[in-house]
């Protein structure tokens, strides 16, 4: 079955980057000139899909202005003859069809991912964590997940390697290869203690769910963190079902902690067109003196 919705959980409090995201949401952090969500709204866009729920909270409003029209600034651009602007500003509100709801209390991924049951419905989706930003990559990285989903109807996650003190604060796969890049998972654990990870593998960032995972969240008691950990869940259907892994192609950037949004601003601002040559120049003589 072809994956026509997205989830954007993008309610949680974002404590790794404090202060900023004390009245700021995180998701709302600049990366040379966007914030981190639009990139996510365009990787689902690019993705072929057009329907889209970003789970907000308070203090979140601003998501939801990003993606509205804005007629005081369209019209001074219009009077400004900045036409490529307008253009891109009109572009932003348009990309898709964008739906919001609030998580009222703070629960964990899991429980903010419920939330989208009733725009869910009977259909699988894909679900983007509002913090994790992948770009390159041949295809994005949500469409590769969508094909495998659509060549093996059963959920998919996006996994990667890390290294054995990031993987505490990831979750562990149990994986078994079945293909160029993607893996069979019958087991899953959120932030594994030392010592009981199953793989180096660890999710990060995007999945692609059966509606079947809205049963299963129904009945998953808060986890690490006294979180409802959405792990929890897909560990339960990677049990019943398995799951699919893919190491998905794209280079991923955590940008919920300060050392991703600085290394994915310095990477995206060496391939910019207006600031890219420049901004080169600078690091290199920079460099110098490192
Ligand atoms: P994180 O665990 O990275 O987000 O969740 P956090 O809790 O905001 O971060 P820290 O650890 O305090 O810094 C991944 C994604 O899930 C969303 C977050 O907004 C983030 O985009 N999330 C998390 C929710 O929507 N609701 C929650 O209850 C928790």
């Amino acid at each position: 079955m072809k994956v026509k919705k997205a989830v954007i959980p993008a309610a949680g409090l974002g404590t790794r980057m404090l202060p900023t995201s004390k009245a700021t949401p995180k998701e709302m952090i600049n990366i040379v000139d966007k914030p981190a969500i639009q990139y996510l709204v365009e990787e689902v866009v690019a993705s072929g899909i057009e329907d889209i729920l970003i789970i907000t909270s308070r203090g979140k409003s601003t998501i939801e202005d990003h993606f509205d029209r804005s007629p005081e600034l369209e019209q001074k651009l219009v009077r400004a003859r900045r036409e490529k602007e307008l253009n891109e500003m009109v572009k932003i509100s348009h990309m898709a069809n964008i739906h919001f709801v609030r998580q009222q209390e703070i629960l964990g991924l899991g429980h903010a991912v419920y939330h989208a049951k009733s725009f869910v419905g009977d259909e699988p989706f894909a679900v983007l964590y509002g913090d994790d930003v992948i770009f390159g990559g041949n295809v994005p990285a949500c469409l590769e997940l969508c094909r495998e989903y659509e060549n093996y109807g059963l959920g998919v996650v996006g996994i990667k390697t890390v290294t054995p003190q990031d993987l505490t604060r990831y979750s562990s796969v149990k994986i078994l290869p079945i293909g160029n890049k993607v893996f069979q998972i019958t087991d899953m654990i959120e932030k594994p203690p030392k010592g009981q990870e199953f793989s180096n593998y660890a999710i990060l960032g995007r999945c692609v769910l059966p509606p079947n995972i809205f049963d299963m969240l129904e009945i998953t008691q808060p986890g690490a963190g006294g979180e409802i950990q959405l792990t929890d869940a897909m560990k339960n259907l990677a049990k019943t079902d398995t799951m699919i892994g893919v190491d998905f192609s794209g280079k991923r950037y955590d940008t919920g902690n300060k050392l991703g949004v600085i290394q994915a601003n310095v990477e995206i601002a060496l391939k910019h067109p207006e600031i890219g040559g420049d901004f080169r120049e600078y690091l290199i003589e920079l460099a110098k003196h490192l």
